[in-house]
């Protein structure tokens, strides 16, 4: 019942995109129209489902050690989740570095459960039948921060330096079309096609697009994706090599975007286009 709303109000949207000419105004009726969609769709959001699935991967034994994900340190002692996501990426001492959630994640899956990383990094973003499947188990911890605000830390000088390396790597300019992530995301009302592109350099409600609402279901494919998936996809973009999974530049990059959104509540996972 659920899934025949979802779908008949994506297929609805999808018809109302295709018929909008490209021209600014239309652009924002398009947007306003995408924003009532979602909100509708946010009430039975599909998310729920990965949230359910990863609660149930985080206390189950599982991996070559037979061990739950209940012993994970996700920054606010072992086995706490309630508001771990909002505080992160962060420092963490037993690895000397910032991690982000997904990141600390697939740390506690090797660590804890034995999982190899290349194993995990084979095929990191959400597939149906992948079974050590992160992006579900980063959704369960996403939605224990649901309506609490943003507050990724910066008392540590690693969490400080951290900061500045995303900065770095966010107004990096290079690859065939010299672009940096600030080209796109750099600017007030940049748009592309029918999709506005928020400015994550503006501290607050702007910058915190680059937060709220991740992991996203993600209406076309009808599948999860992560934030990590999300950096992925805009290196690819901007036609840059893809990082590795799980990489220290996303949790700098996420470090950068995370703190600018410091102060802004934090939604749980949403849905996205
Ligand atoms: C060529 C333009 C382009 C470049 C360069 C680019 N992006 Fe994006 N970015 C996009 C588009 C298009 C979207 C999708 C917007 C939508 O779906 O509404 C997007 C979406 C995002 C989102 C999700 C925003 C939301 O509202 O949910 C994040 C976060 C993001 N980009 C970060 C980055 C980072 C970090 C970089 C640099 C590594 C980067 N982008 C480089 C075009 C770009």
């Amino acid at each position: 019942m659920r899934h025949a709303l979802v779908l008949c109000a994506a297929a609805g949207l999808a018809a109302g995109l295709a018929g909008q000419p490209a021209v600014a105004q239309s652009d924002d009726r398009t947007a306003a129209e995408f924003d009532k969609f979602r909100e509708v769709l946010e009430e039975a959001n599909p998310a729920e489902l990965w949230e359910l699935k990863g609660e149930e991967l985080w206390k189950t034994r599982r991996g070559p050690k037979n061990a739950s994900l209940e012993q994970c340190d996700l920054g606010l002692g072992p086995g706490v989740v309630k508001g771990a996501y909002v505080q992160m990426p962060r420092y963490f001492a037993d690895t000397g570095k910032v991690m982000d959630a997904e990141q600390r994640i697939v740390h506690c899956m090797i660590t804890l459960q034995g999982f190899k990383y290349e194993e995990l990094a084979k095929a990191p973003f959400s597939r149906g039948n992948y079974t050590p499947d992160p992006v579900s188990i980063v959704t369960y911890v996403a939605a224990q921060s649901r309506e609490m605000k943003i507050a990724v830390p910066q008392s540590h000088p690693k969490e400080r330096e951290t900061y500045e390396i995303g900065k770095q790597i966010f107004y990096y300019r290079a690859g065939p079309w010299d672009f940096s992530c600030a080209s796109c995301h750099g600017e007030d009302g940049l748009r592309i096609r029918t999709q506005n592109l928020p400015n994550f350099t503006k501290p607050g409600a702007q910058a915190a697009r680059s937060f709220i609402g991740w992991p996203g279901y993600r209406m076309t494919g009808g599948v999860m994706h992560s934030l990590q998936w999300r950096m992925n996809d805009c290196f690819r973009q901007q036609r840059f090599p893809e990082p590795g999974y799980a990489s220290d530049t996303i949790a700098a990059l996420l470090t950068y975007m995370g703190v600018n959104s410091n102060g802004e509540l934090y939604r749980g996972p949403g849905i996205k286009r």
